[in-house]
């Protein structure tokens, strides 16, 4: 039998050393959706806090994808990307790839749906007392969803949920055969796009510095702005509230050092396998470029390559 995935440790939840790596290796080299251009007015600055990074984006004048993003505290430019439906998508720092670096095969995908034709409404943030990955692990898999969430397996019951993994974001369909039943993507490492039940909404799962402590982010779209938009944003906050409890409750247990590692439903939770296994290589690849060098002797030497040599000498020779 094949081997089965495995989730990443509990101390990966908790620990402060960890995710200031995960900061360098994960965050500081990722692209963030910020939202459609239609978040963007003239004249107006939208802030944004992605791992401690201050970020500013602005609309630079009438034209709808004359979007700028700059970084808040040393006003310079931020690479950014307006995609031809038009997402705007950004940096938080020089180490990030280029956007189709990052993204080689989401243009298909999200070219289905026109973002500018639905309206920026409201935005909601709140803390959390769980890790980033803690939610991600949520959004990744639906096992929870049917006792989690009883409105939203009405509409999108989870028999048939499948998650289509590609290089750093996940697609969500609920129901194969009909594919253009909402469209839920999530974007490594922590932003989502749902667009579904007449409107859509984004979130960012914003790490702070205690790994224990998470900030969400909201923001809604909608069509209409009256009654229609109200309904949809109490059926959307309501699937969201239950999230966060699920989340909060995930992590106490994580915290009380019971439980250390499990493995993974090989079908239904493949979204978490991937992103986590995306995690863990990049997290592994920064620690190893971070390790003290080895001391090394007046000849060159490591004291590694010491005992090495200390084997190849010639007896006869000393
Ligand atoms: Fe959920």
């Amino acid at each position: 039998m094949a081997s089965l995935p495995r989730t990443l440790p509990a101390s990966w939840y908790c620990s402060s050393p960890l995710y200031q790596l995960e900061r360098k290796a994960v965050f500081l080299k990722g692209w963030y959706l910020l939202g459609p251009v239609t978040k963007f007015q003239l004249g107006e600055k939208v802030g944004y806090e992605v791992a401690q990074v201050s970020l500013v984006a602005c609309r630079m004048s009438e034209e709808l994808r004359d979007i700028k993003v700059f970084d808040e505290n040393t006003g310079s430019e931020f690479k950014s990307y307006i995609t031809e439906t038009g997402l705007v998508f950004s940096t938080i720092s020089d180490n990030a790839p280029s956007f189709d670096d990052f993204f080689p095969d989401l243009k298909p995908l999200i070219g289905r749906v026109d973002f500018t034709k639905l309206p920026y409404r409201r935005s909601v943030k709140y803390e959390g007392k769980f890790n980033w990955k803690t939610m991600v692990d949520g959004y990744q898999e639906c096992l929870h969803c049917q006792y989690t969430h009883p409105s939203f397996s009405v509409y999108y019951p989870p028999t048939f949920y499948t998650v289509y993994n590609h290089k750093n974001f996940s697609q969500h369909v609920a129901d194969p055969k009909k594919a253009d039943d909402g469209l839920f993507l999530y974007f490594f490492p922590n932003c989502t796009l749902n667009v579904y039940g007449g409107g859509m909404s984004s979130f960012r799962v914003c790490p702070t510095d205690k790994p224990g402590i998470t900030r969400m982010e909201f923001d809604y779209y909608h069509q209409s702005s009256g009654e229609k938009f109200e309904e949809y944003f109490k059926f959307v906050r309501q699937v969201a509230m239950e999230d966060f409890e699920l989340c909060e409750k995930a992590q106490e247990n994580l915290e009380k050092g019971v439980y250390s590692e499990g493995i993974l439903n090989p079908e239904k939770e493949t979204g978490v396998a991937y992103y986590q296994q995306r995690v863990l290589e990049l997290v592994c690849a920064q620690h190893e470029t971070e390790k003290e060098p080895e001391p090394r002797n007046a000849y060159g030497y490591s004291s590694r390559n010491d005992v090495v040599a200390s084997q190849l000498v010639d007896p006869a020779s000393s």
